[in-house]
């Protein structure tokens, strides 16, 4: 019996997750395994999920997470494939509890899947939504074509460079995603370090650009986040058509982006 079973909260969740895993496979930002998911499921936990036996062994996380004890995450398994979840999530997913001393991990249900490999950036991300009181939910992680192309040119990972180039090119991607692009310069994947390189990214940006490898996301649900991706992937896609055109394309004026910023009110912080 799956833990959805008369649970339509947490169904509706994890339904959402397979749409969009779906979306991510069409896009052709999730080859073979690439990318993950991670979504707080905690709201949907009730009194008997406490006592829910581990089904694996318990596993360390190489992060202490304070804000995580306790907590319930839906988690993609390691090595799967998008294009599978969004047939059978609870097969190529797992829930996990985090443990008392919130740097270790066990799941709880459906299946022992081992949750993916950038499971230390998805928690700390999850750990700071919850530390700043924030009610985003959702982390995704994967491979958008133009971005992780333009992470390749140096210029563009020098400051804030990415952003204005991606901003100019249509006014809904300023709208959209006011706080930029955060890079995180190449880094193991998988590994603590990019971990905290990706935690001090997202508490200034929308979006946070793995250099050579791909972007990571926080968003209400698994929609929102896929959006905020998608949002700056297009202006990358509009850069690199307008590139193939032959020539560089001219962008916004700094005093059309400046109109929309104040038109629109647009945040300058990562609102709760
Ligand atoms: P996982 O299969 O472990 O989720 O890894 C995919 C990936 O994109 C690693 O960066
Ligand atoms: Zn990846």
């Amino acid at each position: 019996m799956s833990i959805l079973n008369n649970r339509p909260g947490l169904e509706a969740v994890i339904n959402d997750v397979a749409e969009v895993t779906g979306y991510l496979w069409q896009k052709g930002w999730a080859e073979r395994n690439g990318g993950n998911i991670t979504v707080n499921v905690t709201e949907f936990a009730d009194a008997s999920w406490a006592t829910m036996p581990a089904i694996a062994p318990v596993k360390q996380i190489g992060m202490v997470l304070p804000y995580l004890k306790g907590k319930y995450f839906y988690a993609k398994g390691t090595g799967k494939r998008m294009r599978d979840l969004a047939k059978q999530p609870m097969q190529n997913g797992s829930i996990i509890r985090i443990c008392d001393d919130c740097s270790s991990y066990e799941i709880i249900a459906d299946e022992p899947v081992m949750p993916t490999s950038e499971l230390p950036s998805h928690l700390a991300l999850q750990n700071y939504l919850l530390e700043t009181g924030s009610q985003y939910k959702a982390t995704l992680h994967t491979h958008p074509i133009e971005l992780v192309a333009m992470s390749h040119i140096q210029r563009f990972l020098k400051g804030d460079e990415m952003t204005r180039v991606l901003w100019s090119m249509i006014p809904e991607t300023l709208a959209f995603a006011p706080l930029g692009i955060g890079i995180v310069p190449y880094g193991l994947p998988g590994s603590v370090e990019l971990a905290e390189a990706t935690l001090e990214q997202i508490k200034t940006h929308d979006v946070v650009l793995w250099e050579k490898h791909g972007t990571v996301a926080v968003g209400q649900d698994i929609m929102d986040a896929f959006d905020q991706t998608d949002v700056l992937c297009k202006a990358a896609n509009i850069y690199m058509c307008a590139r193939s055109m032959g020539s560089e394309p001219d962008g916004m004026t700094e005093e059309a982006m400046k109109e929309v910023q104040d038109v629109f009110k647009l945040p300058k912080q990562r609102p709760c």
